[in-house]
C-alpha cells in the first residue's frame, strides 16, 4: 500500500463528473487501499478518487456511527467501532425530506469551512470492491459524508451549496470531512 497525493482546488479534475468504475482489477484493489490508507492518514472520514487525481466513481468512507442521543451516551463507554465503507458507482436512491445544517470542510480546499444543508437520511445502491451491488442506508453524520463524497464524483464540492463559507480562527478546530 501506499499514500496518494491528495489535490487541491483549482485542479480541473475536481470539477469533473468521474467515470463509472467497469474493471474490478487489481490495479482498482490497490487504488482502494491506497485511498483507505491515505484518508486514514489524512486524517479524514472520507475520501474521493478524483481527491487523489482518479477520474473514478469511487469513494471510501470511515466513520464510528452517530449515537441517536448524544447526551445519553456513557462518558465511560468504550468508543464506537469505525465502519468502512467503499462506494463503487454509487447512486442516491432516496433521500429524507428532513435536512440539516452542518459545518463542512474538504481537505480539496484547505483553510476554509462552510455550513451545508444536507438530507439527514439517505439510501444509496452502489457497488463493493469486488463489483456486487449492494444497497447502504445511512443517516446522521454518516448520511452527511455519504452525500459530500458523492458530490466529489460529480464535481460538486461543499463551497457550492454552503450557505456561508469562513476561514476557521486559528483556536478553532477545522472540520475536514474528506
Ligand atoms: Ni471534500
Amino acid at each position: 500500500m501506499a499514500l496518494r497525493e491528495i489535490i487541491f482546488l483549482p485542479e480541473p479534475i475536481l470539477r469533473r463528473k468521474a467515470k463509472p468504475v467497469t474493471k474490478f482489477d487489481k490495479e482498482l484493489q490497490t487504488l482502494i487501499d491506497d485511498m483507505i490508507e491515505t484518508m486514514r492518514e489524512a486524517p479524514g472520514v472520507g475520501l474521493a478518487a478524483p481527491q487523489v487525481n482518479i477520474p473514478l466513481q469511487l469513494a471510501v468512507v470511515e466513520y464510528a456511527e452517530d449515537e441517536d442521543d448524544e447526551e445519553a451516551e456513557d462518558m465511560d463507554a468504550p468508543p464506537k467501532p469505525k465502519k468502512l465503507y467503499v462506494l463503487i458507482n454509487p447512486e442516491i436512491v432516496k433521500k429524507s425530506e428532513e435536512k440539516v445544517m452542518g459545518i463542512e470542510g474538504c481537505l480539496s480546499i484547505p483553510g476554509l469551512q462552510g455550513e451545508v444543508e444536507r438530507h439527514e437520511a439517505i439510501q444509496v445502491k452502489a457497488l463493493n470492491r469486488h463489483g456486487q451491488p449492494v444497497k447502504l442506508k445511512v443517516d446522521g453524520w454518516m448520511a452527511r459524508i455519504f452525500q459530500h463524497e458523492i458530490d466529489h464524483l460529480n464535481g460538486i464540492l461543499f463551497t457550492d451549496l454552503a450557505t456561508r463559507v469562513w476561514k476557521p480562527r486559528e483556536d478553532e478546530e477545522p472540520v475536514d470531512l474528506d
